[in-house]
């Protein structure tokens, strides 16, 4: 009878966005990313696993309610890690042909469908490592849960550098910095829209690789450039060159989606809202906010920490029906990396 283990991983957002993929199976993308990692007191995935000889079946609980096993995604990651042990090692061949079950949930509402499947994944791999004392780097095995997943396995700022081989081998995350070197940087999420999304970000992006010309351009023109200029810009604490290349590339990311045919929509009104009212506080202050969308209508605003006060009732007062809800959180600390 094995113990359970239980793993907490921190939600991911992504200041220059993976959008679109180079290999669907490997879930290689067509463009590097870079995100920053919050921390887990306000947001993040926990997961339990265990493994018995009695168990028939493996299982999966995901926030309370019982999902089957069969998502081609969560079993690759099963076989990848079961794998990886058995090649280090690390378990007995009896342990390894045992039944799992799994058990995971988020400490935030999942319908504000903010980068849990970033987290979610990052947590089940790096469980079911400890599980089966994978002693290896596990964020190309998060990959294959979900491509943003790789990212939340560091702390700080983080690299997904798209890569060029076919096997995946060298698509694959770096830290940029510790959360240490930039203390001050907090992320204020706002949710906006509690509604399942129409198209999943695995649907838009294909759709989007398919069709649009513009993610073409991007990958090509836009992407490389920024994604150096914006490590420069995190390296030097440069926060209106950070805020500004967030927010084009959100606002392209967004455009894409647009160019993409059929087309999809994941901002809302509110949404347009919130990016009006930051540039009017930019263009008021200096550029002291960035803001970023997901697939889906909720904000994240990057901010410095001595801005927070007075953006929590910019927002107060531009939403008096006090929708947006907020959170406010720093970048994750690399004490409890994975
Ligand atoms: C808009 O990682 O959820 O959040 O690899 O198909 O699971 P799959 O997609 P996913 O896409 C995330 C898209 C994004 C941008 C980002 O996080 O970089």
């Amino acid at each position: 009878m094995s113990d359970i283990v239980t793993v907490v991983a921190p939600v991911n957002i992504a200041v220059i966005k993976y959008w679109g993929k180079r290999d669907e199976d490997l879930i290689l993308p067509l463009n590097d990313s870079v995100s920053g990692t919050l921390d887990t007191s306000i947001m993040c995935a926990k997961t339990s696993v265990c493994a018995r000889p009695e168990f028939e079946e493996d299982e999966i609980w995901l926030n309370g309610k019982k999902e089957s096993f069969s998502s081609p995604r969560v079993k690759n990651c099963l076989k990848e890690i079961k794998a990886r042990a058995a090649a280090e090692k690390c378990v007995s061949d009896e342990f390894l042909q045992w039944k799992v079950h799994v058990c995971s949930e988020n400490n935030f509402p999942t319908a504000a469908g903010l980068a849990s499947s970033a987290a979610g994944y990052a947590c089940l791999v790096t469980a079911l490592a400890k599980l089966y004392k994978v002693k290896s780097n596990v964020s190309s095995i998060a990959r294959l849960g979900s491509g943003s997943a790789c990212r939340s396995v560091y702390g700080g700022f983080v690299r997904w550098h798209a890569g060029t081989s076919a096997d995946g081998s060298d698509s694959i995350a770096t830290q940029i910095v510790e959360s240490t070197h930039w203390p001050e940087m907090r992320a204020l999420i706002l949710v906006v829209g509690d509604t399942k999304k129409k198209t999943s970000s695995t649907i838009g992006m294909k759709i989007s690789a398919q069709t649009s010309e513009l993610l073409q351009h991007r990958i090509k023109h836009c992407v490389p450039q920024r994604t150096e200029e914006i490590i420069e810009a995190i390296k030097s604490k440069d926060f209106p060159k950070f805020a500004e290349i967030t927010m084009k590339d959100s606002n392209q990311c967004h455009a894409v989606c647009l160019d993409s045919y059929p087309p999809f929509f994941y901002m809302t009104e509110v949404s347009h809202m919130i990016i009006e009212l930051i540039h009017k506080y930019n263009e008021l202050y200096g550029t002291k906010v960035a803001y970023t969308f997901d697939a889906g209508p909720n904000a994240c605003l990057y901010l410095l920490e001595s801005e927070v006060p007075k953006v929590i009732s910019l927002i107060k007062h531009a939403f008096p029906s006090s929708n947006p809800d907020s959170f406010i959180t720093g970048l994750k600390s690399d004490e409890e990396v994975l």
